[in-house]
């Protein structure tokens, strides 16, 4: 079985991930220093308690095991923090990330998968963005992002690095055994936040903006089931093992909802009302937000299968467990 480092796999996305590679027959260890992840969540899987920006920790590890790749999923991801507190970004995003790259150089481990985002891309120009989009991030985590994009396609130029850049749009659902699921503290994404109100841990939702130029006055994001977006890396990682190339592509269903059509389709999935409370547009928010997934389908031969309801039915299972 072929080692695969999991940086950040105790978090949301990382362990989906391990049981998809577990499933393909490589061998998960994580290495997550558990800020925001979860020690149960990794299940089976060994665990290193440990920062990515400790070079002795890695040097370590990766004298122990010869990996065949690295994922690396861990970043501190919320927006609004990051402008608050945009060194926080910038050192654990971007500085650690370069400790990780320089011990992955030390050991001639050249095979790397990124978990990036949309926000590189800043606010869009079209309804639906592709990889060709200007890079106009307009917050400090965006940046920390398109940041570490660069770094790592300097290290490839020289030789040193094969990659995969993967753009996530709206990562949601869990797992459909409901082994795992989405546990983000404090939680900001919004299908999480209305299974709270649905558990009755919530009294309500807001909603942030109802005179979008959209078909219901709400904002409409792409959203992808976790198991998706899991097996576009399985996908990656097994291109770049064979063939040594670099990729960057986008993670979409290439479809959107509204606010209101997730919430209906909460309403109906759990049989609650969720109540809604109107407040004001934040800014920075974009009317429309949908990923254009054309490339990643030809070059990782891959397309989001799951839709809207199947993406709540298992959000919703997970929580009701
Ligand atoms: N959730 C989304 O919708 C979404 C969308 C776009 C991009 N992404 C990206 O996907 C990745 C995973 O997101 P997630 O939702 O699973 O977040 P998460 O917070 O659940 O997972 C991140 C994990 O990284 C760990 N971590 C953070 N800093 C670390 C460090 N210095 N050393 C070791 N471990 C560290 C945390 O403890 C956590 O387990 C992130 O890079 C995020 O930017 C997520």
């Amino acid at each position: 079985m072929q080692p695969i480092l999991i940086v950040g796999g105790a978090g949301y996305i990382g362990s989906h991930m391990l049981l998809h590679l577990k499933t393909a027959g490589y061998q998960p260890i994580v290495l997550d220093n558990l800020s925001t992840g979860h020690r149960e969540a990794v299940l089976d899987a060994e665990l290193i308690v440990g920062d990515m920006n400790d070079a002795a920790l890695l040097s370590n590890l990766f004298s122990r095991y010869s990996f065949s790749a690295v994922m690396h999923f861990a970043a501190c991801i919320e927006v609004g923090e990051s402008v608050r507190d945009p060194l926080k970004y910038y050192k654990n995003n971007v500085a650690a990330t370069i400790t990780l790259l320089e011990a992955m150089q030390k050991h001639q481990i050249e095979t790397l998968i990124f978990s990036s985002t949309a926000a590189v891309y800043g606010l869009p120009n079209a309804a639906s963005i592709n990889e060709a989009h200007p890079l106009n991030p307009i917050n400090p985590y965006g940046r920390s992002k398109l940041m570490i994009e660069q770094i790592i396609q300097d290290l490839a130029q020289q030789g040193k690095l094969h990659y995969a850049i993967l753009r996530y749009f709206n990562a949601a659902g869990a797992d459909a055994e409901a082994r795992i699921g989405e546990c983000h503290q404090p939680e900001s994404h919004l299908i999480p936040l209305l299974l709270q109100v649905a558990r009755g841990e919530r009294k309500n939702i807001t909603v942030f903006g109802v005179d979008y130029p959209t078909i219901d006055g709400t904002c409409v994001r792409d959203y992808i089931h976790v198991d998706d977006l899991c097996a576009a890396h399985l996908s990656a990682l097994n291109i770049l093992l064979a063939e040594k190339r670099n990729l960057i592509c986008n993670l979409g269903l290439g479809h959107g909802y509204t606010v209101l059509e997730v919430i209906n389709k909460v309403r109906q999935i759990t049989g609650h009302s969720i109540p809604i409370i109107e407040g004001q547009a934040r800014a920075g928010d974009p009317p429309i937000l949908v990923a254009d997934a054309q490339l990643a389908y030809r070059e990782l031969k891959w397309q989001a299968q799951a839709d809207l309801a199947q993406i709540i039915t298992h959000a919703w299972q997970y929580v009701e467990i």
